[in-house]
């Protein structure tokens, strides 16, 4: 999900300037509705304010993200090292394949007994009651996942957490906390370099399994693309991670489905793919155009910025039946919360693991989960929540 601007220097992937329409909480709560009047009126249309296309049909979403020759993501050099996000082929297939095999789900499966136990270890330290549930669990689940499958020392986490909450300027986690100043952010994001390329030039004789040793260890790879690399793992698969659990647990409660996918009779996987459709936390993704084009009957030319709403694509009532309504049982089911094409996510294998894992543990561990959703606090992007009452009881 990185992707970065004309003259070079990376955005923030999570933080793509919104539309105006979307700039209330009251507007992100309603984003479907505003989807529908876009892709009935404007369905491609240009954001003077912003500079760029938007398109929102679920088909010239899909036909963007599946054409990476003519919408690139390649954005303009930068002085960071190239990184997969912002390369098309052959430079993408090198800086992604050789992470592959440790994000198969064949890999990930004899991982799961160790995910559990993360996700049962936080759960011991929650006192019942009335809780945060993204600061007590939401956040810190992921986090050390991604923490721990980087392989860092253990000693190292919480200085990790610090480092991936002010880069990702991740909404604070108690009161007393601010989010971090931009210049905070610059700190952290250069500060988490220095130690990841600290830990690349230590790894590169070494035979773990981690990720910092499988790119350590690559000699297709720079230096800079290691430590970009591991960079972009965290950027990724963090907040993203951590909205989709707190979507699901969103969407649970107001459908009324929590005991249902309890007791199995909602299947929880299948849940989950609608929670990913319904309330995606990556609402749209970013491409240049390499040439000129024609695209719902516009024509955009080359090298201008175009905004693919694969928020708006998941509720396109051409692709998807009744998409207003929740349907946990949903099948076929082809959002496109991932994306699609070349760059569709690496992740999504260790996405759909966590977010089933953190669910059924909750609602194990719990005999009462009841999220409050009286006082919504939306989070543009990646879409979600920044904290999420809920009441508990073992
Ligand atoms: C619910 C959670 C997640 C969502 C919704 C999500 C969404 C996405 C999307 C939409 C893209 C495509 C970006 C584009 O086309 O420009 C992407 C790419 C990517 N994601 Fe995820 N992601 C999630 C979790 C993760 C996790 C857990 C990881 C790894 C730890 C991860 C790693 C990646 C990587 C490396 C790419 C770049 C792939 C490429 O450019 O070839 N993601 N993700």
């Amino acid at each position: 999900m990185a992707s970065s601007d004309q003259d070079g220097v990376i955005q923030d992937p999570l933080h793509q300037p919104q539309p105006e329409e979307l700039s209330t909480d009251k507007a992100q709560l309603r984003r479907p509705s505003w989807y529908a009047e876009m892709r009935q009126e404007q369905p491609v249309r240009y954001d003077e304010e912003r500079n760029r296309w938007d398109v929102f049909r679920y088909e010239d979403v899909n036909a963007i993200l599946r054409d990476h020759e003519t919408y690139t993501t390649t954005f303009g050099n930068t002085t960071e090292g190239k990184s997969m996000f912002t390369e098309d082929p052959p430079e993408h297939g090198r800086l992604r394949n050789f992470a592959s095999n440790w994000f198969s789900p064949r890999t990930l499966r004899e991982k799961r007994p160790r995910f559990e136990e993360i996700a049962d270890e936080l759960i011991d330290e929650i006192e019942p009651g009335n809780v945060d549930i993204i600061s007590e669990f939401a956040h810190p689940y992921p986090v050390t996942i991604i923490a721990e499958s980087l392989g860092l020392p253990i000693e190292d986490y919480e200085q990790f957490i610090e480092w991936s909450d002010a880069s990702l300027r991740v909404p604070p986690r108690t009161d007393d906390d601010e989010m971090a100043t931009p210049e905070e952010q610059e700190t952290a994001i250069r500060e988490m370099s220095q130690y990841f390329s600290e830990l690349v030039h230590e790894r590169a004789d070494g035979d773990g399994s981690d990720l910092i040793t499988i790119a350590a260890t690559n000699d297709d790879l720079s230096h800079k693309e290691k430590v970009t690399f591991c960079h972009g793992i965290l950027v990724a698969g963090n907040v993203t991670t951590i909205n989709l659990i707190t979507n699901a647990l969103w969407c649970f409660e107001e459908f009324d489905l929590i005991d249902d996918i309890r007791s199995g009779a909602i299947d929880r996987k299948q849940a989950i793919e609608e929670v990913l459709r319904y309330r995606s936390p990556a609402q749209s993704l970013v491409r240049r155009t390499t040439q000129p084009v024609e695209i719902g009957g516009k024509e955009i030319r080359k090298g201008e910025l175009v905004t693919a709403w694969t928020g708006s694509a998941n509720h396109d009532p051409a692709t998807f039946d009744a998409p207003e309504e929740f349907r946990p049982e949903r099948k076929p089911n082809r959002h496109i919360s991932f994306g699609g094409g070349i760059h569709i996510c690496l992740g999504a294998p260790l996405a759909r693991l966590e977010a089933d894992i953190a669910l059924e543990r909750l609602l194990d561990r719990f005999e009462v989960v009841e999220p409050d959703l009286s006082d919504l606090s939306p989070q543009a992007t990646p879409f979600g929540l920044q904290s999420l009452p809920c009441y508990l009881e073992k």
